[in-house]
């Protein structure tokens, strides 16, 4: 992390987990332990939880995020939600492009960009994930596949606009595989993405933005990863569901 340059930030993607109750309960444990934080904190949850979220957060430093938007404000798309949808409640993140979508839910480079487009257009700072299958690493193309998907996504994206973009480079093998990228992976994709920002906006836009790791970081290794310095913060995925690990990290991050 290079905090003079940029924020870091600590966010939890907790997927498909916790009830309304489960998430009031969680966040009533987290805010105590992160009140004093050195990084941005947010929680990304399920739809149905946002509204227990915003109203367990209000008036403290934890922000709400969701793991998901539509790209078109409203109409004949059932079980989706749009981006407009979560800013009339009061969410101001979004997590974009998480490959559980990309590999499960079809979610392919062009709809990614067209998420991360009304997630930017209603105001909401996208978190915009990025990440090589371990196939992709082993035939030496991670590279090329993180420069395609991130060049994909931010196509028609300003350098303004990109200042409510945060990128999340996840290799797929490492989420929640408990198989972590070693630091010096980790910081080697961060850099590669820090690059190509450099060369799509300039170094400004560059020194910047932040680019968190996630897959499988934890308590243990948080600390590591955080002191590479290209890492500006996390994506959580199980660690995020225990108050301690989750404020472990956050603290990891604070120093
Ligand atoms: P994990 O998930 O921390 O459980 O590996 C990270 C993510 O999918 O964002």
């Amino acid at each position: 992390m290079n905090k003079q340059l940029r924020k870091a930030v600590i966010a939890g993607n907790w997927k498909m987990n916790k009830t309304p109750a489960q998430a009031t309960q969680l966040i009533n444990e987290i805010k105590p332990l992160v009140k004093d934080a050195g990084c941005d904190v947010v929680v990304c949850v399920p739809y149905i939880d946002l509204q227990a979220a915003l109203a367990a957060t209000v008036g403290t430093n934890v922000k709400v995020g969701a793991e998901n938007c539509h790209w078109e404000p409203s109409g004949a798309f059932t079980g989706e939600i749009s981006a407009e949808m979560l800013r009339s409640m009061g969410v101001t993140y979004v997590i974009i492009g998480h490959s559980e979508r990309r590999t499960y839910f079809g979610d392919t480079d062009l709809t990614v960009k067209k998420r991360l487009r009304a997630a930017i257009d209603n105001g909401l700072t996208a978190i915009l994930c990025v990440g090589e299958y371990l196939e992709q690493r082993e035939q030496g193309i991670t590279a090329e596949v993180i420069r395609t998907q991130t060049k994909i996504a931010l196509g028609g994206i300003s350098e303004k606009e990109l200042e409510k973009v945060i990128i999340a480079y996840e290799p797929v093998w490492a989420i929640g595989t408990g198989k972590t990228a070693t630091a010096e992976q980790a910081n080697e994709v961060n850099k590669a993405i820090r690059d190509l920002i450099c060369e799509l906006y300039g170094k400004a836009a560059a020194d910047k933005i932040t680019v968190q790791y996630g897959g499988s970081m934890n308590a243990g290794n948080a600390q590591e990863l955080l002191a590479q310095p290209d890492v500006d913060g996390g994506l959580i995925g199980g660690a995020s569901l225990k108050s301690a690990d989750f404020a472990a990290i956050v603290a990891a991050a604070s120093k």
